[in-house]
């Protein structure tokens, strides 16, 4: 089955071509990031509009690229929630017109689905069970997966996610957005053990996280060092190196702790964070300790793209699944309400 994926949840619009028998087809991205980094951050209305501007041309340049016509198009994917609601309405709507259009079905897809299925696409994928730690700039979950489908929630945030606390710490420390690979290029220069900031929530039993304490408590550092009179590159980037390593000690301390919750010893990561290197080793040589393996997907289909949209809404058509014609997205949308195929 051919089937082309739409994602617009939040700034950029990814589009591809995924087929059941001969995998991924082609895929193409546009980043609205210059168009928001001058307001430190996403401004939805404009999203919605930039949107509605490229998603057309991207379509084309998928077939073009696969060398494929509209005609072969057998279903349509697109991104239903959760997301900025304008921002979904615009590939829910253009999902749901060509559908109508060429008289074939659509099928919503779960954001965060596409994300933790995104490692499949890659050469050696994970098999069922595993657990996923899915770190985007909106969540930040240890999910146990058993099948597409078959979520099971064991520890979430209870504030700020981690993709938006590298974003809110780098903005306070004058580094442009998305804050999370600035902070990751910069703490490549910096000092090791120079500071050394607080794991949060480890002390106690659980698998939940809260990061917004971190965030401040590196903003303090950040002012008394300038009070001090140094705001020098070296110091902004010794507490970049701090900050990213509490948040990389944190969430390996807690997927060594899912594991051993669950008696499993596959871990997938997904969502954007998951293409941090620091982040990608520490959990790998947890895994190697465990004798197990951690599973992710190339850098650009950490962050968002078409070609999870496709692939997960592929699965789901597979199984039979498919909306009516109406336009509806959600905002919010908890995964363990998704239906098992
Ligand atoms: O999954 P994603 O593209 O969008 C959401 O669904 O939210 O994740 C974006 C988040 C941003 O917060 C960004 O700063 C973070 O992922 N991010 C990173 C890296 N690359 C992207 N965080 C840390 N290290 C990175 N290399
Ligand atoms: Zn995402």
């Amino acid at each position: 089955m051919l089937v082309l994926g739409l994602e617009t949840s939040c700034d950029e619009t990814g589009v591809a071509l995924y087929d059941s028998e001969r995998g991924l087809l082609a895929d193409a991205l546009f980043s609205q990031i210059d168009l928001h980094r001058v307001y430190g951050g996403v401004v939805p209305e404009l999203a919605s509009r930039d949107h509605v501007k490229r998603m057309l041309p991207l379509i084309r340049q998928v077939l073009d690229e696969a060398g494929a016509t509209r005609e072969q198009i057998e279903a349509i994917a697109y991104t239903s929630g959760p997301g900025l609601v304008g921002a979904l309405l615009v590939g829910a709507a253009c999902s749901q017109a060509l559908a109508f259009a060429w008289g074939i079905p659509a099928v919503g897809v779960h954001h965060m689905e596409g994300h933790l299925l995104a490692p499949m696409l890659e050469e050696t994928p994970p098999a069922f069970p595993f657990v996923a730690l899915l770190v985007s700039g909106g969540h930040t979950q240890l999910v146990r997966v058993d099948g597409i489908g078959r979520y099971q929630l064991l520890g979430e945030s209870l504030d700020d996610a981690a993709g938006e606390a590298f974003d809110k710490t780098a903005k306070l420390m004058g580094l442009r957005y998305p804050g999370g690979p600035e902070i990751a290029r910069l703490a490549e220069q910096g000092t090791p053990g120079r500071f050394t900031f607080p794991r949060p929530m480890t002390d106690r039993p659980g698998l939940d996280f809260s990061f917004s304490g971190l965030k401040t408590f590196t903003l303090n550092t950040w002012q008394q060092c300038r009070d001090a009179g140094d705001a020098s590159e070296q110091t902004r980037a010794d507490i970049a190196r701090a900050f990213q390593e509490a948040v990389v000690d944190t969430l390996t301390i807690k997927c060594k702790r899912a594991l051993k919750q669950t008696g499993l010893n596959s871990l997938v990561i997904a969502g954007g964070v998951s293409a941090n290197s620091a982040l990608r080793q520490s959990l790998e040589s947890m895994l190697a300790g465990l004798k197990g393996k951690v599973f992710y997907a190339r850098p650009r289909f950490c962050t968002d793209n078409g070609a999870m949209i496709a692939y997960a809404g592929c699965q789901r058509l597979l199984a039979g699944q498919h909306e009516g014609p109406e336009i509806k997205v959600q905002a919010r949308w908890p995964m363990e309400q998704l239906p098992a195929i």
